[in-house]
């Protein structure tokens, strides 16, 4: 088995980092120009892209991004997510100039029939009965835990450890090294310490998911069927039926978050898998990159949220739940072109084949040079991982976090035209993404590979 010379990864390193640095004057100019932004860039996350400072966009359509330094690159993050759908698809983007600019009224406080379309939509593909919209993945998952507790009467959440469902509060912790409850390093000043408002577990770990659910205090175990944000954990066999089964046995709601497994077909893992959640979050890629988002819950979850309203909690005011914007017309026509005309069953097929080409690809560089690392598939969504075989838990995958060749790798496909997500080593296909696509992908990340351990 191949190893890593930790001194030659620090010397390709370097050369990526010039030759960013080189091939990018425009964006740097930008970068160093924006002195009223925090961190210089409008959104602090757009800091994680590698290289010191991120490219700057010019446009993008399809799977394809220009940026201001005059470079095209395959684009395999997608936003992580957002556009899925590709970029500027044609459908969303004619059905948001109708409703912005034809018919006009962007945001209103007043519900357009758009909205019905995609709750029945979302129903077909996802099983649940009622639907409420959002702008985002974060407050879909905010809102629907609020719900949860109200209908319930349990003021904890379940977790699995290293997961993320946007900036939720009660997600923020982890299983520390004695095997207890912590703050996740890194969370920003909680007003609460998570501890006490989460119970948190391993992914793939039934026995201590019955446990923390002995307590009874749980409202509802928010989980994504795979792990998708610390490289991707896939579930056990039987693991998702004993969730299932342990959540009805203690009287928790089961709540799946499918905004980045979205990516396992049409229906997402709950179709695909044949999960049967509670309640339900969703975001990023339903508009198409316009900002929304959703939750959804069960017929007799809705009866119960009815009964429990009773006792006067506020879901039309300012009870918490719920946003001025959220709803709004233009968020509805966008999901309803997205999913009615891009989303479709046949991307999908495509998009699978597309990835499965993908992993064997990566597969066969990881075995012609004998390097230790893993890569995993969910649907059109592909992550590889600097350890073998793939990590089981949140945790495990934790471990295996490789800064220096996560940076190596991104530069080195970056400086020759090819983008992966920011975070970890993901690659995310899209309806316009081709075979001719990904194989300059293989080739550019066997000659990473090669570079480094050849
Ligand atoms: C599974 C999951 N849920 C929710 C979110 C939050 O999405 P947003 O940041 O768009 O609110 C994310 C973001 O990465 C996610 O991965």
């Amino acid at each position: 088995m191949a190893t890593i010379d930790r001194a030659r990864l620090s010397a390709l390193l370097d050369g990526e980092r010039r030759l960013h640095a080189k091939r990018h004057p425009a964006s740097l100019a930008l970068y160093e120009a924006g002195t009223h932004l925090v961190g210089q860039v409008p959104m602090t996350w757009m800091n994680k892209w590698s290289g010191g400072f991120p490219l700057y966009l010019e446009g993008g359509h399809g799977n394809r991004i220009r940026v201001v330094d005059g470079y095209e690159l395959i684009d395999f993050a997608l936003g992580d997510t957002g556009a899925m759908t590709g970029h500027s698809p044609q459908p969303t983007v004619a059905a948001i100039n109708r409703r912005a600019g034809e018919l006009g009224g962007i945001t209103t406080m007043l519900p357009s029939e758009d909205a019905e379309w995609v709750a029945a939509e979302l129903s077909a593909r996802f099983g649940m009965d009622r639907w409420s919209f959002t702008l985002s993945a974060t407050d879909a998952n905010r809102w629907a835990l609020r719900l949860a507790r109200l209908i319930t009467k349990r003021p904890k959440v379940l977790v699995f450890s290293y997961c993320y469902h946007g900036s939720v509060d009660e997600t923020f912790v982890v299983v520390g090294p004695e095997g207890t409850a912590q703050s996740r390093p890194g969370n920003v000043a909680p007003a609460v310490d998570p501890t006490l408002t989460t119970r948190v577990v391993e992914f793939n770990d039934a026995a201590a998911l019955e446990r923390e659910l002995s307590h009874g205090d749980v409202a509802a175990v928010l989980m994504e069927p795979a792990l998708t944000n610390i490289g991707i954990v896939l579930p056990e066999p039987g693991f998702l039926e004993n969730v299932r089964q342990l959540c009805t046995a203690s009287g928790s709601l089961l709540m799946i978050d499918e905004t980045h497994t979205i990516s396992m077909g049409w229906g997402g893992a709950t179709t695909a898998w044949d999960l049967a959640p509670d309640l339900f979050s969703i975001g990023k890629a339903l508009g198409g990159g316009i900002p929304c988002g959703a939750y959804g819950m069960t017929n007799e979850l809705a009866v119960r949220l009815d009964a429990a309203l009773a006792d006067g909690a506020d879901i039309i005011d300012v009870g918490g739940v719920g946003g001025t914007l959220a709803g709004n017309a233009l968020s509805t026509a966008a999901m309803r072109a997205t999913l009615g005309e891009v989303l479709t069953p046949a991307a999908f097929e495509h998009m699978l084949a597309l990835c499965d080409r993908f992993v064997a690809g990566v597969e066969s560089v990881l075995v012609q040079y004998e390097v230790p690392w893993s890569v995993v598939q969910l649907g059109a969504r592909a992550e590889y991982r600097f350890c073998s075989p793939a990590p089981t838990s949140g945790g495990a995958a934790a471990a295996a976090i490789d800064d220096q060749l996560d940076e190596y790798l991104h530069l080195y496909l970056s400086n020759r035209g090819v983008l992966i997500t920011p975070f970890h080593n993901m690659a995310l296909m899209c309806p316009d993404t081709t075979e001719a696509d990904v194989d300059v992908h293989t080739e550019l990340f066997g000659a990473a590979v090669g570079a480094l351990v050849g």
